[in-house]
């Protein structure tokens, strides 16, 4: 199962899985998730389309209902939904803070819960949390949606330890910013990061899908220069990496 795999990462990833022959349970909150459904297809596997909001705790329970309800095993789930917003803390609306925690933390937990107590007792699964190369700094500009990818990093390194003599595995995928529709949804259009050259999303998800299946604990997503940057954010100090991001981030209009 993936969520949010309408386009972007969500639907390579999927693509990987389908490469490999797995029938793919997929949601996302428009009509789009159907089109990518046929994308599936086209490659020779069953693919289950469920549209649902995944900012509400109905749309994210009735994603699951919809997969338990097709009685097909649960070899890996991909927590992959997640949105950005960018804009000053000052400007930006609560309404869109609190539904980008909602989708991005609360979601991401209770899709979560549901796959581990359904994987737990069968002894197998494989569970990808999709985090960011966001969570290894402070993000101004998109000020909450930094720190909501941080929470997803840690929360993926948390229960891969716990889950680790239960034949479930985590890992985490940390990718750097990446030619798909996440900039533009979260109005960065304007901003250095949305305008400049991005990851190329196929390699990132072949990335994160390879991450996977070899039981990584996390992986950054990206070419050399990006993981270069993961690399050099672990020893930078916090108000540094801050402040380089406020420039790459404001929005120029
Ligand atoms: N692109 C990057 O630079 C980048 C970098 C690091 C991490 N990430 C992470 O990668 C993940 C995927 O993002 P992306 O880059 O592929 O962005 P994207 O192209 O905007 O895709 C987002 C996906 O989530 C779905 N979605 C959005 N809101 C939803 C909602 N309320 N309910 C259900 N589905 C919803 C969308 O489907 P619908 O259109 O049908 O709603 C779409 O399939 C996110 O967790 C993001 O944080 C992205």
């Amino acid at each position: 199962m993936i969520t949010g795999a309408s386009s972007g990462l969500g639907l390579e990833l999927a693509k990987q899985f389908a490469q490999d022959n797995y029938d793919i349970a997929l949601s996302g909150s428009s009509d789009r998730i159907f089109e990518a459904a046929d994308t599936i297809r086209d490659l020779g596997v069953e693919a289950y389309p469920h549209k649902a909001d995944a900012a509400t705790f109905d749309g994210v329970e009735s994603f699951w209902s919809f997969f338990t309800e097709l009685k097909r095993p649960l070899d890996a789930a991909v927590l992959n939904v997640g949105i950005g917003l960018g804009g000053a803390f000052t400007d930006t609306d609560l309404e869109d803070e609190l539904r980008l925690v909602s989708i991005n933390i609360s979601g991401t937990v209770h899709m979560t819960k549901r796959v581990v107590q359904h994987m737990v007792p069968n002894g197998r699964g494989r569970i990808l949390i999709v985090s960011s190369i966001s969570a290894t700094q402070p993000t101004p500009y998109e000020t909450v949606y930094g720190p909501s990818k941080a929470f997803g990093y840690m929360f993926a390194e948390s229960l891969r330890e716990e889950l680790r003599q239960t034949g479930v595995t985590v890992t985490a995928l940390l990718p750097g910013a990446t030619d798909t529709n996440f900039h533009s949804n979260a109005g960065m259009d304007s901003s250095e990061i949305g305008s400049s050259k991005k990851n190329d999303k196929v390699l990132v998800a072949k990335q994160g899908y390879e991450a996977l299946m070899n039981d990584e604990d996390h992986v950054v997503g990206g070419d050399e220069e990006t993981k270069q940057q993961a690399e050099d954010n672990r020893t930078t100090p916090e108000p540094v990496k801050a402040a380089n991001h406020a420039k790459r981030a404001r929005l120029q209009n």
